[in-house]
């Protein structure tokens, strides 16, 4: 049997201290008006809800959604509370799909600690992604513009999909096609909907404002899972080779196996070992 050889976490060059420090101190009144809303809307009536909420929310997410939702804001002109209304449940959607995400996947950690799914089971966790798209969904529908919360609906709905035709792939090595439209439907549709500011962001600046956002989000998910494949797991909270071993054949493996054919027959094996 032909095993894909485990690939060693390389070492980092010092990156220097926090590079980006200045793009999020220009919106940092804003995102900690968007950690109140976070705060007050991510819980519930039962203490559990706050427990699993805030298992995510807790535990240092970078709030890369809201940040470049805020950031787009800025350069469209919209008003404060809308802006930071939209910011907060990009936060809060994203939130949701990770819960419902490590269900799916089986997750066994998540940032650095037990997947929630591990602490509280996935009936709670499924549950409180449903109440946390929920008041998404309110908070939306008390906006005098209605384009967030329509625009949402399809952002989800793509979200979904995105994971089915991932799930429908299982095993399979899917085409570069198919590997894209997984990533921009998991992951590229809320940065898109963030970065056009839920469609608040006006006609001229909406589209190339929604294409940056959906670039970045290929790029986010396309280092993501590269970091499933040679990350640090002291630095992603992840252990190695998890989509590997839950049969997800993703766009950096898909390149390699037509950059290295070989790659592919001992990749099948590999999951049929593990499938005995
Ligand atoms: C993480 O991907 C998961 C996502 C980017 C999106 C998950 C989307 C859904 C579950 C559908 C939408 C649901 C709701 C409630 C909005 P990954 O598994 O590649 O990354 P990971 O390694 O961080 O788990
Ligand atoms: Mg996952």
């Amino acid at each position: 049997m032909v095993l894909v050889p485990p690939l060693e976490p390389r070492p980092r060059r010092a990156a220097p201290a926090v590079p980006l420090q200045g793009v999020w101190d220009s919106v940092r009144e804003d995102l900690e008006a968007v950690e109140a809303i976070l705060h007050a809307e991510s819980g519930g009536p039962l203490p559990v809800m706050e427990l699993v909420a805030g298992h995510l929310t807790g535990a240092g997410g970078k709030r890369l959604r809201p940040t470049l939702c805020l950031l787009a804001a800025r350069l469209a002109g919209i008003p404060a509370g809308p802006r930071r209304t939209v910011a907060a449940v990009s936060e809060m959607i994203h939130t949701a799909s990770l819960l419902h995400d490590d269900v799916v996947d089986e997750a066994p950690t998540r940032r650095g600690r037990p997947s929630a799914p591990r602490v509280f089971g996935n009936a709670s966790c499924v549950l409180m992604g449903d109440s946390l798209m929920a008041r998404s969904l309110t908070l939306l529908a008390a906006l005098p513009d209605p384009g967030p919360l329509v625009s949402l609906a399809r952002c989800v709905r793509r979200m979904a999909v995105g994971e089915l035709t991932q799930l429908s792939l299982a095993g399979r090595e899917p085409s570069l096609a198919a590997c894209l439209r997984v990533v921009e439907g998991k992951t590229a549709a809320l940065f898109a909907w963030s970065a056009a500011v839920g469609e608040l962001a006006p006609p001229p600046l909406r589209g190339p404002l929604a294409r940056f956002g959906r670039r970045l989000g290929v790029a986010f998910q396309i280092a993501d899972d590269l970091l499933d494949l040679c990350g640090d797991p002291a630095q992603t909270g992840k252990r190695i080779g998890a989509d590997l071993a839950g049969g997800k054949i993703t766009l950096p493996v898909h390149l390699a196996c037509r950059a290295a054919p070989e790659l592919r027959s001992a990749i099948a094996e590999w999951l049929e070992a593990r499938d005995e």
